[in-house]
C-alpha cells in the first residue's frame, strides 16, 4: 500500500487517526520510520541528526535559504551558553535569531538611567561567530516594562523617555541587526478606540503619535535596519482577527502616506492546533495588500498551542501539530513578501507556553503537572523584576478547553532535542515555495 501524504495529514485532524510523525514524513517501511516512532521523550533510541539528514543541506536554514527565506528562532544567549544541544540545533538550523526577552525594555532598563546590553550583545556575538543574523525585539511595547516605569513616566517626560530609550538601544546595536520590532502589539480593537489602537501605557501618555515617533527615532539611530510593526491575533479569518488586520492595515497605510519609515510587518503566529487553510483567505489578501504597500512580512514568533487538541496522546498531538505547521507554512511561504520565518523557542523544553494551560482563566492558567523549565524560571525572574506578566492569547472562541493537560508540544524539536514531525512538515512547506 502506498501512503498518500496529503490524505494522511488530513486524517490527523478530521478522523483523529494516530499517525506517527515518521509516516507523515514518507518514512513508512524504512528503518527510520521504526526509529522515528520511538522518538518520544523517554523513547529508547534517539535518532542521530546526521542519520535523519537534518543538518547541512537537510537543515531548515538550507531549505528556507533555497527559496530566499531566512529561518530562525527566539532564544536567549544564556540558554545558548548553558545548553550545548540547543546551541548546536541553533547553529545547524538557523540563519536568524531573536532575543526572547533580553532586548525588551524591562530587562534592558534596570533603572531609569542605566542600560543592560549583556544579553543582546551576547546574542549578537553568537550570531557573528556563526554567521547568523539577529533581529531586535522590541523597542516599544505595553508589556514587560521596567519596574520603575509606572512611577516614573509622566505626560511631560514620556516623549523624552521613548526617544532616549530608542536612540540609545537602536544606536547601541546600529549596523548589527537585520531588523527591529519597533512597536509591538499596539493594536487592540476590543479597547474600543475608533482607530483600533490599544489603550496601553504609551498611548495614554503620548496619544497615537508614539508610533510614528518610535519609528522615526529608530530610523535616525540605525539607518539600515529593517523597521517592523509586530502583532498577534491576525492569523485566522475570525471576526476578531479580521478587525485587527484591518486596523493594522490602516495604521501602516497611514504611516506610508505620512512617510513614516516602516519596512515590514511581523505576524507573530502564535496559532492553535487545527488552524486551517480554509481560514486563510483574508490573511492571504491582507498579505498581498501589505506587499502592494512595499512592505516585507516576517513570521516572527511561530508556535502551535495544542491546548485545544482533544486528547492527551503525545504522538497524536505531534501529528496534529505537524499538520497544522504544514498548512500554515504553506500559506505563509506562498506569499512572496514573506522573507523570514522564526519559531518562538527551539525545543518543547523551553517554550513560553510551558507551565500554562487554558482553563478557568480566560487567558492562561496555572502550571501543567510535572513541567518546570527554564522558561518558567525566566518568567519567575521577570516577575521578580516587577515586569508586567505576558500571557499567551486564549484559544479561539468556541473551542473547548481542557484542564490538567500534559506539557505543551508547540515547537519543531521535542524536549529531548529531537526533531519532531513538525520539523519535516515545515521543511517540506519551504520546498513548495515558488514565490
Ligand atoms: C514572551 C516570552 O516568551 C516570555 O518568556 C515572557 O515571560 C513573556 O513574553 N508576544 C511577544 C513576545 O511579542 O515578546 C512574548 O514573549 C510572547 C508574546
Amino acid at each position: 500500500m502506498t501512503f498518500n501524504r496529503r490524505a494522511t495529514r488530513r486524517q490527523f485532524i478530521s478522523n483523529g487517526i494516530v499517525v506517527s510523525g515518521a509516516l507523515a514524513l514518507g518514512l513508512r517501511g524504512t528503518n527510520l520510520a521504526a526509529e522515528a516512532q520511538t522518538n518520544q521523550p523517554g523513547g529508547p533510541s534517539p535518532i542521530p541528526a546526521a542519520a535523519m539528514g537534518i543538518t547541512g543541506p537537510g537543515s531548515l536554514k538550507a531549505h528556507a535559504g533555497a527559496k530566499g527565506l531566512l529561518f530562525g528562532t527566539a532564544v536567549e544567549a544564556q540558554l545558548l551558553s548553558s545548553n550545548v544541544d540547543v546551541a548546536q540545533i541553533v547553529i545547524d538550523q538557523c540563519s536568524i535569531l531573536v532575543a526572547e526577552n533580553s532586548m525588551k525594555m524591562g530587562p534592558m532598563r534596570p533603572t531609569p538611567t542605566t542600560y543592560s546590553f549583556e544579553g543582546g550583545d551576547a546574542l549578537v556575538a553568537f550570531g557573528e561567530a556563526h554567521g547568523i543574523k539577529v533581529r531586535g525585539h522590541n523597542l516599544n511595547w505595553h508589556a514587560q516594562l521596567p519596574r520603575w516605569f509606572n512611577a516614573t513616566a509622566t505626560r511631560d517626560n514620556a516623549r523624552q523617555l521613548l526617544v532616549d530609550h530608542i536612540s540609545t538601544v537602536a544606536g547601541h546595536f546600529k549596523g548589527k541587526l537585520h531588523s527591529w520590532d519597533v512597536v509591538n502589539e499596539a493594536v487592540n480593537p476590543p479597547d474600543g478606540r475608533p482607530e483600533g489602537l490599544r489603550n496601553g501605557p504609551w498611548l495614554k501618555l503620548l496619544g497615537p503619535e508614539f508610533i510614528p515617533l518610535a519609528f522615526r527615532t529608530a530610523r535616525a539611530a540605525d539607518p539600515d535596519v529593517l523597521l517592523t510593526y509586530n502583532d498577534y491575533g491576525i492569523e485566522t479569518d475570525s471576526d476578531g482577527d479580521v478587525k485587527k488586520r484591518a486596523a493594522i492595515l490602516e495604521l501602516v497605510r497611514g504611516m506610508k502616506e505620512d512617510k513614516v519609515p516602516i519596512d515590514a510587518v511581523g505576524i507573530q503566529s502564535h496559532i492553535h492546533v487545527g488552524w486551517s487553510t480554509a481560514d486563510s483567505k483574508g490573511l492571504r489578501e491582507w498579505m498581498r495588500t501589505l506587499r502592494g504597500l512595499g512592505l516585507k512580512i516576517f513570521v516572527t514568533e511561530m508556535d502551535i498551542n495544542d491546548d485545544t487538541w482533544k486528547t492527551n496522546d503525545p504522538a497524536e498531538i505531534d501529528a496534529a501539530v505537524a499538520q497544522t505547521y504544514h498548512d500554515y507554512m504553506d500559506v505563509m511561504v506562498s506569499e512572496p513578501a514573506v522573507a523570514a520565518v522564526l519559531t518562538w523557542g527551539v525545543t518543547d523544553a523551553h517554550t513560553w507556553l510551558a507551565g500554562r494551560r487554558f482553563g478557568p482563566r480566560p487567558h492562561g492558567g496555572g502550571p501543567r503537572p510535572g513541567q518546570v523549565t527554564g522558561q518558567a524560571a525566566g518568567r519567575a525572574a521577570g516577575q521578580a523584576a516587577g515586569q508586567v506578566e505576558v500571557l499567551p492569547p486564549g484559544p479561539p472562541p468556541g473551542q473547548s478547553t481542557q484542564q490538567n493537560r500534559p506539557p505543551e508540544r508547540p515547537l519543531l524539536f521535542d524536549a529531548n532535542n529531537k526533531p519532531k514531525a513538525a520539523f519535516f512538515t515545515v521543511r517540506d512547506a519551504f520546498d513548495t515555495r515558488t514565490a
